[in-house]
Parts: structure tokens; sequence; C-alpha cells
């Protein structure tokens, strides 16, 4: 409003004067005076009003202009405050990114281990972790691309999930873990009696891989594998053991807990695995312990975990059945709990030869003593057939916890030979133990 009513004056005067100045010139020039004398005084007034106006509002613009021009400036203060603010923050940022990287190159950023599942191009691939889905992600140029291979053990960063690199050696660690590098010290000279069952797991085993033509000459398939099963500590595991320790074939060992894996598909996984390196390395010999963790009985699983054990099972049996021929690689299994094993693990054509151990007879006891005793200096008192004579129950893991006890017991007294009252004491301790049913191992 300030502004709009100076500004029409100052607009409105300068034309009225200069039209009505012409006109009333011309027409009325010798009485004009008067009208000269209004109309100077009014162009006086006017000039006058021009005079004072511009002394009056070129103020009130000025302030405005003033203000708006503060404003402007204080906008660009602001402006640059921030700018300078900005400038200031950047470096910061840039030097805690450069040192966190530096942080990190420090710390060895880890690499995850995937699988790849398939190679799309030249560039691209999908691939899988353990941990679930698939992805589609880019493989660096320094991959040589020639190795790559569906289904081979890739190395992924950790991040952005491409494929960094890729492990030469495809086989599971878990698996080469199993491979017995170093034979067991126990060989068939440790184990007393069980003659039966060492002849059968040597026919059924040993023989096929070292003479298969024998078998070919009859016209017969060798079994696959065999089973052994009996009370606990009667020398399954110890059997296995020589077999290791007098095989020239690979042996493999794992137990059937370690089957059971953590991830989804890692068991199955692991299985094929295992028989894929058994192939790989034939002859071999794949043992099995306590098989009873993943062979149990077929019913209907519930819990994620029952389930996965049994695709770990069902991938047992796929490669007990062999789709690939595995001529040469035997399968020992071992378990105390036979009767609730699937039916399927046993029926013929799979492991349908079963080795019974059973509890040692009074010959296979002595032989027992006389092996876990060779080495011990005993008294002369000392009469073993005291305790192979006795009704109670004996296993061959007994009779060494016998005989370790009366070791510790005699070294307790400071006595350099083991007397005959040290056995009595210590097959007291081992039968009232196994009749309480706490487990020896626990004391021994
Ligand atoms: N026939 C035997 N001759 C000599 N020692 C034996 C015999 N049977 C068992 N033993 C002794 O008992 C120990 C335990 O035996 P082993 O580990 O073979 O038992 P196992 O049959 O595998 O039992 P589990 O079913 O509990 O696994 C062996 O280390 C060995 O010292
Ligand atoms: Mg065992």
């Amino acid at each position: 409003m300030g502004q709009g009513t100076p500004g029409g004056l100052n607009r409105q005067l300068p034309g009225d004067r200069k039209n009505d100045g012409d006109k009333k010139e011309k027409k009325f020039e010798p009485a004009a005076p008067p009208a000269r004398v209004g109309r100077k005084q009014r162009k006086q007034k006017g000039s006058e009003a021009a005079a004072r106006i511009p002394a009056v509002t070129p103020l009130t613009k000025c302030k405005l202009r003033l203000l708006k021009l503060e404003r402007i400036k204080d906008y660009l203060l602001m402006e640059e405050e921030f700018v300078a603010n900005q400038e200031r923050l950047k470096p910061q940022e840039e030097k805690t990114e450069e040192d966190r990287s530096k942080v990190d190159d420090l710390r060895g950023s880890p690499m995850s281990v995937g699988n790849l599942e398939e190679l799309i191009d030249e560039n691209h691939a999908i691939v899988s972790s353990s941990v679930g889905p698939e992805y589609y992600v880019g493989i660096l140029s320094f991959v040589d691309k020639d190795q790559l291979e569906p289904g081979c053990a890739i190395l992924m960063h950790n991040k952005v999930l491409s494929v960094v690199g890729l492990l030469q050696d495809d086989v599971d660690p878990m698996v080469s873990v199993m491979k017995v590098e170093k034979a067991p010290l126990e060989s068939y000279a440790d184990i007393g009696g069980l003659d039966a069952q060492i002849q059968e797991i040597k026919e059924a085993v040993e023989l096929p891989l070292t003479h298969p033509e024998l078998y070919e000459d009859i016209g017969i398939k060798p079994p696959k594998g065999v089973i052994l099963y009996g009370e606990p500590g009667t020398g399954k595991t110890l059997l296995a053991k020589a077999v290791a320790n007098s095989t020239s074939a690979t042996f493999l060992r794992v137990v059937g807990s370690e089957l059971i894996q953590k991830y989804l598909g890692d068991g199955p996984k692991l299985v094929r695995e295992l028989f894929r390196v058994a192939d790989d390395l034939s002859p071999s010999i794949v043992f099995i312990d306590e098989i009873d963790a993943v062979g149990t009985k077929r019913y209907d699983a519930h819990s994620g975990g029952e389930r996965e054990i049994q695709r770990t099972m069902l991938e047992l049996l796929n490669q007990l059945d062999g789709f690939d021929s595995r001529g040469d690689v035997k399968v020992i299994l071992a378990t105390n709990k036979i009767e609730s094993l699937d039916p399927a693990l046993l029926r013929p054509g799979r492991i349908d030869r079963k080795i019974e151990f059973p509890l040692p007879d009074i010959k296979t006891r002595r032989r027992i003593f006389q092996i876990h005793t060779a080495r011990m200096t005993l008294a002369d008192d000392v009469n073993l057939e005291e305790f192979v004579m006795t009704k109670d129950e004996f296993s061959g893991a007994d009779i060494k916890a016998i005989c370790t006890e009366a070791g510790l017991l005699a070294l307790r007294e400071r006595r350099m030979k083991v007397t005959h009252a040290d056995f009595k004491k210590a097959k007291d301790k081992v039968m009232f133990k196994k009749k309480e049913g706490v487990p020896e191992g626990l004391y021994m």
C-alpha cells in the first residue's frame, strides 16, 4: 500500500503536467499568467511534491530493498556456512571411510564358501551358500573361468557375494578328515577270539577288493558291505580298526552322528561326497560307526531335524544301491542296536551280510585276558582262570576295564606287581558299576 500510493502519484504527475501545459500554452497565452501562476503554483506544488516524495518514497523502497537484500544476505550467509560445513565435514567422512577400509584390510575380510549352481554367461553365475537362497552374481575378472563348473566350491565376497575365487580342492573338508591316514595300532592279533567274525569280514570286504576275479569266476556279485552288531564293548570298533590297520585299501571312517548336519541338505550332501571320495580313492572301505544315529526305522517324521536325518538315511540307501557302479567301495556299518535299524538298510542287495558279535565265551575270555595282561607285571599268585570261569557276563571292554583297574590299584600302593587281590577288587568294582548302569567310561 505504502509503495502503491507514491508510485501512482509519481507516474500521474508528469503526464498531467505535460498535456495540460501544451494545451493551455497554445490557447490562452495572454491570459495565461494567472493561470500560469496557478499552473506554476500547481507545477511547483507538483515538483515540490515530486521533490518531497523522492525524499519519502525511495526511503521506504530502499528500506524494503535493504530488507530484501538483508534477507538474501542472511540466506547467502547461511548458504556459505552450509557449504563451508560441507567441505569441512566431507573429508572427515572420507577419512573415516579410508580408516575403515584399512582396518578391514588388516582384519582380512572373510570370504564365504558357496556352491556354483549354474553359469549364466562369461561374467555371471548363480551361486548358493549353505544358508539358503541362491543368488545371481558377477564373476570377477581374475577368476579362472576355465576351472569353473557347476557344482564346484567357490569363494564369494562376503557382502556382494560375487565370485572371487574357487577352491581348488573341491572335496568337502569334512570328508578329507574322515580319511584314515595313519593306520590304527590295533591289529588282528589284538583281538581275542572272534575268529569267525574276522574270517567273515575278510571274505566280505577284503577279498572282493584284492581278488575280484574270484567272484567273477563263480558268477556272483560280491556283497556291498557288512554290518557288525552286538552288545556294547564286544569288539566291533576294534575289528574295524584292525581291518583299517591291515588293509591296503583306502579306509574312510565316519561316525553316524557326524552325518547329522545343522544345515538343511548338508547331511545328504556329505554322504554323497563321502561316497564320491571313496570312489575316487578306490579301492576303498567306508566304515560308518554307530549307524543307528541315522539309520533308524522310517517313520512319520514331524520335526525338521528328524526329516533331515531321514533324508540323510535315504541318501545313504541311494548310495548303497549305487546307480553308478561302485565295485571297489565296500561298506562296514557298526551298531549295537540292530533291531532299531530300518529294514531297508539291511535288505538283500544292500547290507545283507550281518556279523554278530556275541559276548565272549570262556575260551575267548581267556584269550582277551591274555591280550590285556600281556604287558602287565603280574605277581605269582594271580590266577586269571578264576575270572575266566566266572558266571558273570563280561564283554571284552569289561575285561579290559578289569585289567586297567587292577593296574591302577597296584599303582596307588606303589607296588610294581599286580596281585590277585587287585584283580578281585577291580572285578567287583567293574561288576558293581555295570549293574548300577553307570557307564564305565565315566570312571576309567
Ligand atoms: N574280542 C576282543 N579282544 C580284545 N579286546 C576286546 C575285545 N572286545 C572288546 N575288547 C576291548 O574293548 C574295547 C571296546 O571295544 P569296542 O570299541 O570294539 O566296542 P564296540 O563293540 O564298538 O562297542 P560299542 O557298541 O559300544 O561301540 C576295545 O578297545 C578292546 O580293548
Ligand atoms: Mg563301537
